[in-house]
């Protein structure tokens, strides 16, 4: 009797007493696990980590959905527009760093990011060359808004009359994403040549960069690993009306600093929304065996908040929440950012409009990103164009129309989880 408790005690203490080493070598082995990565995450030439830095090895699909106008003459005459979406054409995206240049003592890193696009038949719905979309014309709002400049006026009101421009027109996928040679804007251009003669939501961006960026390299710390400190030239932005909308904060996305603790609010700026976001933990996911953290845009973002009040532009004229005007950073293209089918605004903008569907499973931006590495594991951003459209007096080409935010397109850039796991070590 005594024996065996005596046995069961000592193998008790034992148990305990070897829990706890386990306890203590795992704490310690944690830390040199930690600072390893914290040693390793830096953008140093010849490294595994600057190698994936320099091409990532995620391939990454940006599928394009467009809205068919079904009913234009009746939208003319003041009715609701009925929207059909029509997708996705999805292309693959390659990118690559170029013009890398390593600052003086290895903390600085300044490169471009070029980006090209492949169609995909097999992931697509249709032809882009073949396949027709009746959209809002884009440029003739814009001419009718540079109208709004004395001087202009007469000359474009006669220009509009004399070429017979159209509220709505009729182009191919590829033309409206890739561009084509508007008539009316061809016609602006030899009196405004800033204003370019060609059309298209993604004209001029197939092999091309969105500009220089300075990264720091996370040598000093590497809670700064591949953290923004300049974009063409500049450390932060002068759209906006307030010095926190203006600021350029975080990584340009495609990567995060090691060692993420899920309280942690990460900020990163992509270039094409004009300003940077933030993204909050929202839950624990498995990719292939890897733990992640799911990250996901708050609906904060985009809401009618004092915080956001700087981005309300002319000062003071907000918008309704779920809605972004970056027509200052357009070239005054009335252009306004939301997320898919008005997904998280207010209830007036998707009630505006037949064909909306908002759904978190297809209009949710995320991004699982293993906690350990900072690596990507998975991704999904998602944002809509929209235009601004309202009745103009004088012009007769906006008929009777409704005042309201018109979807033109949505995109999804995707980066999959099959075939595309990389390491780091
Ligand atoms: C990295 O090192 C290689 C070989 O030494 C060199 O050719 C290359 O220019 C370096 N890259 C940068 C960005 O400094
Ligand atoms: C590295 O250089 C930058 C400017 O080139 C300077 O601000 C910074 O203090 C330097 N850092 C170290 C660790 O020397
Ligand atoms: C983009 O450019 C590449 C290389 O010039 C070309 O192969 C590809 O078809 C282009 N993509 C589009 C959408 O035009
Ligand atoms: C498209 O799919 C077909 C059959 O499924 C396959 O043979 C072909 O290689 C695919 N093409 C591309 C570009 O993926
Ligand atoms: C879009 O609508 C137009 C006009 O109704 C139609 O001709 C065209 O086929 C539609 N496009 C697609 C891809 O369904
Ligand atoms: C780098 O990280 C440290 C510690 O977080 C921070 O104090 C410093 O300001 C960062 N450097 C820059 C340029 O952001
Ligand atoms: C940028 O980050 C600061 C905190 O570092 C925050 O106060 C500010 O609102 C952020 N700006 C944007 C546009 O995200
Ligand atoms: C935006 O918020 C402000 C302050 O809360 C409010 O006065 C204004 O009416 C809101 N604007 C819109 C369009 O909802
Ligand atoms: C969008 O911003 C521009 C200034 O860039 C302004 O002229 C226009 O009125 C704004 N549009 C709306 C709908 O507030």
């Amino acid at each position: 009797m005594g024996r065996c408790c005596f046995y069961t005690a000592g193998t008790l203490s034992l148990l305990l007493l070897v829990t706890s080493v386990t306890l203590l070598v795992a704490r310690v082995f944690q830390k040199a696990v930690d600072q390893t990565i914290e040693k390793n995450m830096v953008l140093q030439n010849g490294t595994k980590v600057f190698n994936s830095w320099e091409k990532p090895p995620l391939p990454v699909y940006i599928q394009f959905y467009f809205f068919n106008v079904t009913n234009p003459e009746e939208i003319l005459q003041g009715e609701i527009p009925l929207l059909e979406e029509v997708g996705p054409y999805t292309y693959r995206e390659l990118r690559n760093k170029a013009n890398i240049q390593f600052g003086e003592n290895g903390t600085t890193i300044s490169a471009v990011t070029n980006k090209a696009y492949v169609f995909e038949r097999n992931q697509s719905v249709g032809d882009p060359n073949v396949d027709l979309i009746r959209t809002i014309n884009i440029p003739l709002l814009t001419v009718v808004d540079l109208a709004q400049l004395p001087l202009l006026r007469e000359l474009i009101e006669a220009m509009l009359k004399a070429y017979q421009q159209k509220l709505f027109v009729i182009h191919t996928v590829h033309e409206l994403l890739w561009g084509y040679k508007d008539e009316i804007l061809s016609l602006v251009h030899i009196f405004k040549p800033d204003v370019s003669p060609n059309f298209g939501l993604f004209y001029e961006r197939n092999g091309t960069n969105d500009g220089e960026y300075v990264f720091l390299t996370g040598e000093d710390n590497y809670l700064n690993f591949s953290k923004i400190v300049e974009w063409n030239g500049k450390t932060s932005l002068d759209w906006w009306t307030t010095d926190t909308c203006n600021m350029i904060n975080g990584t340009d996305g495609d990567s995060f600093h090691p060692l993420i603790s899920k309280d942690e609010v990460l900020y990163l700026f992509p270039s094409d929304l004009c300003r940077s976001v933030h993204i909050t933990f929202s839950s624990y996911e498995n990719v292939e065996g890897l733990p992640a953290f799911r990250y996901k845009v708050p609906a904060e973002i985009l809401a009618n908040t004092s915080e956001n009040a700087g981005f309300c532009i002319p000062e003071g004229n907000c918008m309704d929440s779920g809605v972004l005007n970056i027509s200052i950073c357009k070239n005054g293209a009335p252009i306004i950012m939301s997320f898919p089918h008005f997904y998280q605004a207010d209830e007036k903008f998707v009630s505006a409009i037949k064909g909306m569907h908002p759904n978190k499973e297809e209009h949710e931006s995320f991004v699982d990103i293993n906690p350990l590495t900072g690596i990507i594991l998975r991704g999904a951003k998602r944002f809509q164009i929209n235009t601004y459209v309202r009745k103009l007096d004088g012009f007769v080409e906006t008929g009777d129309i409704r005042t309201m935010v018109f979807p033109v397109m949505y995109l999804n850039e995707v980066s999959p989880e099959r075939g595309g796991r990389h390491r780091m070590f």
